[in-house]
């Protein structure tokens, strides 16, 4: 294991009627809120009426910001800041999936910060502060609820950068799996392959002795794998929506990769993506990442025989680690399939006529990944294995 300090200050509300906790958190903060939320799949299931409903009863001046999209942009993000700053909100509530959050994150620290958002967003300017937020989760995929991470686009110059501080962890989280129960079920599927893929992103790593880490990683991946054809059989069942919903937490609130160096580089060949084409990030992960894994594999084999037999039930024998990593990876494209996501670029019928900028795109801040370095051949390689 790598040396490690690990420190995740977000306090989490899990379960049903967990909304009632706003009554005890919000009055540490003030009395101006700032309610931002996305496209109006709030209003429908009962979750904004729930959040109004206690804020009126606190006695809070509420000011809102509607409409921020999937893969939140930062016109999205100075509207909020501007409302932060001129209203002298005291604290800001995020109602909704990963984007609203992201996009809270940004608007909390730009509303600390005299110049624009962007500057902190492309890293060239530190976070020093930030208004403090809570978040009411509806969509279980990101990991945002419980982190310090946030990505947002600039659709002006077609960038989707991600970036992070210790200062936007949520202050505390609310999740209640019956407000994902609206989920409808392409979005559940993104959701569930964004959960695995950042298992995957931790999982594959060259750092020596980890075993309880891999265990973590290979249990949360075979829940997912279990839970997701009866969720997808029923979508309303509280009980795989709360499975899922507490798998995507565990998954990228830092739990599975203490003590590890984890890779990341898919991630950031799908951002590249997402940048020009707008596609959900799920669905790019799904074609990307079984891409990913065939083009690295040769780089530590018996990870993904590991992988293979542990979370997949490969029989090894007789087979070399290569050849059981190889059939490990199929197995996922043959489950992800299974699941409805998509497969190939050409799903979201994209070809290869912006493949040049989507590598520059991925290629801004130089060679990337840690299980293998890539280079734009590499980038390259796998976007041409994806169309
Ligand atoms: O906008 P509304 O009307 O709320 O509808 C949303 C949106 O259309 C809908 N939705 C959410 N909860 C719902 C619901 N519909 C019905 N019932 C509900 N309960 O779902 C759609 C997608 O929502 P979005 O928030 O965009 O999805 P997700 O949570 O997957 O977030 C995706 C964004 O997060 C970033 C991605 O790049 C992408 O921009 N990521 C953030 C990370 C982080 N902060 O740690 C890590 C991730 O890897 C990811 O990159
Ligand atoms: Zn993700």
């Amino acid at each position: 294991m790598n040396r490690f300090s690990f420190h995740n200050p977000t306090r989490l509300y899990f379960g049903q009627g967990t909304l009632d906790k706003l009554k005890e958190e919000l009055p540490k903060y003030g009395k101006t809120v700032l309610l931002v939320y996305g496209g109006g799949s709030i209003k429908k299931n009962g979750v904004y009426d729930g959040v109004i409903g206690i804020l009126n009863e606190l006695g809070q001046t509420v000011h809102e910001l509607s409409g921020v999209e999937p893969n939140p942009r930062l016109s999205t993000v100075q509207k909020g800041v501007e409302i932060c700053k001129q209203e002298q909100v005291d604290f800001i509530i995020a109602a909704g999936g990963g984007s609203v959050i992201d996009c809270v994150k940004a608007i909390a620290a730009g509303a600390r910060y005299e110049g624009d958002a962007w500057d902190f967003i492309t890293h060239k300017a530190p976070v020093k502060d930030a208004l403090p937020f809570g978040t009411v989760l509806t969509l279980a995929a990101t990991g945002s609820e419980m982190n310090n991470g946030s990505v947002i686009t600039n659709w002006d110059t077609q960038e989707k950068v991600g970036w992070g501080s210790p200062h936007v962890f949520p202050q505390f989280s609310i999740l209640d799996p019956a407000f994902t129960s609206s989920v409808p079920r392409n979005q559940t599927v993104y959701g569930m392959v964004d959960i695995m893929s950042h298992v995957f992103e931790s999982y594959f790593h060259h750092t020596t002795n980890s075993p309880v880490q891999d265990g973590f990683c290979e249990t949360l991946l075979r829940t997912v794998i279990e839970t997701a054809p009866k969720l997808l059989e029923d979508l309303e069942s509280f009980e795989h929506r709360e499975t899922i919903l507490y798998s995507g937490t565990m998954a990228l609130n830092g739990m599975v990769s203490m003590g590890t160096t984890g890779d990341w580089a898919t991630h950031n060949i799908e951002h590249a993506v997402s940048a020009v084409y707008d596609i959900p990030h799920g669905g790019g992960l799904a074609i990307l990442f079984p891409n990913w894994m065939e083009h690295v594999i040769d780089e530590g084999p018996e990870r993904f025989q590991q992988f293979a037999v542990n979370v997949f039930g490969i029989d090894p024998t007789g087979k070399s680690a290569r050849e059981t990593g190889l059939e490990g990876i199929q197995a996922l494209r043959a489950f992800w399939t299974s699941i409805g996501a998509p497969a190939r670029l050409a799903d979201y019928e994209i070809d290869d006529s912006q493949l040049a900028t989507m590598v520059d795109k991925a290629m801004v801040y130089g060679p990337f990944g840690n299980f293998k370095k890539l280079d734009r051949e590499d980038v390259n390689a796998i976007y041409r294995s994806s169309l």
